[in-house]
C-alpha cells in the first residue's frame, strides 16, 4: 500500500479497465453543445451547476476521465486542467480533443496530490471523479489548496440516501428501505470488483468542509425530469423521482 491508501492503486486498475465502456459516453459528451449533469443526463439550463462568467477563470477537473467536462469549459472561455488516475482514460481524453481541435493540459496522477502551486485555480470541478473516487479527508483539503480566495469548488456525487439504500450487489435496484448505517459511513467496498469508492454523511462533509476554508453555497438534490433516460441500470425513474440519487455541492473558498 502507498503512502496514499490502497485505493488509489485500486482504482487505477478499476478505472483502466472500465474506460472502454467510458468511450461512447466520452464521444457524446464532447460533442453536446450544452452540459448535463450526471446519469440522467439533466441539461445544464435546468441545474444551473457552472457559474455564469467562466470566461478566463483557470481551471481543475480532479479525476476527469475522458474530459468533457473541461471541453465544455473551454468553450465557455475557460482555461481548464485535467488530472486522472487512468492513463487508459487520458487516452481517450486525448484523442478526443484531437478530434475536437481543442486542447488543454491533461496531468496524469492522483486527485489528492495534484503537482501544481497553491492557489492557482478559480474553479475545482469533479463529476463523480476524485468527488466519489478519492478520500474526502484528502482531495478536499488538496481542493482547497489548489484554489485562490474566493475560488469555487462544485462537486457531484452519489446522493447520500441513495447509498444508504444500494445493495451490495450494484445491479440490483435500490432498496425503499435504509440498508447500511447512516452514522460511520466513509469507504464503501463492493463485491464486484477491487473499487473503493468514499461517501460521507452531510453534517461531516460540511464540517470537513468547512475546516478547509470552504463554504457551501448550495447543494442541488438532483431529480430527474419525467421521461429521462439513462444508460446505467439503477436506479429506476421512479425511485430518483422520489429520492435524491444524485447531489452537487457548491462551495466557495473563504466564502
Ligand atoms: C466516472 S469517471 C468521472 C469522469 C467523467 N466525469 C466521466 O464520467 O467520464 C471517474 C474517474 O475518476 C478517476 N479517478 C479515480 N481515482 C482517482 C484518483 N485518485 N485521482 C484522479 N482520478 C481518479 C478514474 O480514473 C475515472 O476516470
Amino acid at each position: 500500500m502507498d503512502a496514499a491508501g490502497d485505493h488509489v492503486e485500486r482504482n487505477r486498475s478499476v478505472w483502466n479497465r472500465r474506460a472502454a465502456d467510458y468511450v461512447e459516453a466520452g464521444e457524446r459528451n464532447w460533442a453536446a453543445a450544452e452540459p448535463s449533469w450526471g446519469r440522467w443526463s439533466v441539461p445544464e439550463a435546468q441545474l444551473h451547476v457552472l457559474p455564469d462568467a467562466l470566461d478566463g477563470l483557470d481551471c481543475i477537473e480532479l479525476g476527469c476521465g475522458t474530459a468533457y467536462v473541461s471541453a465544455w469549459l473551454a468553450r465557455r472561455g475557460a482555461r481548464p486542467v485535467g488530472i486522472d488516475v487512468s492513463e487508459v482514460q487520458l487516452a481517450t481524453a486525448s484523442r478526443l480533443q484531437g478530434e475536437h481541435g481543442l486542447s488543454f493540459p491533461l496531468l496524469h496522477g492522483n486527485a489528492e496530490q495534484v503537482p501544481l502551486a497553491d492557489a492557482s485555480f478559480d474553479l475545482a470541478i469533479s463529476e463523480y471523479g476524485a468527488s466519489i473516487w478519492c478520500d474526502p479527508h484528502r482531495w478536499i483539503p488538496e481542493a482547497s489548496r489548489l484554489l485562490r480566495p474566493g475560488g469555487r469548488l462544485i462537486f457531484l456525487v452519489n446522493g447520500v440516501i441513495a447509498m444508504l439504500c444500494e445493495p451490495d450487489d450494484e445491479t440490483v435496484q435500490p432498496s425503499e428501505r435504509m440498508l447500511r448505517p447512516y452514522f460511520g459511513m466513509h469507504r464503501f467496498e463492493w463485491p464486484e470488483d477491487e473499487s473503493v469508492e468514499f461517501h460521507l454523511p452531510h453534517g461531516e462533509l460540511i464540517a470537513l468542509l468547512r475546516a478547509n476554508d470552504l463554504t457551501v453555497d448550495e447543494l442541488i438534490e438532483v431529480r430527474p425530469p419525467e421521461g429521462s433516460t439513462t444508460r446505467y441500470p439503477t436506479p429506476t425513474l421512479e425511485w430518483a423521482r422520489q429520492w435524491p440519487c444524485e447531489e452537487i455541492w457548491k462551495a466557495r473558498k473563504g466564502g
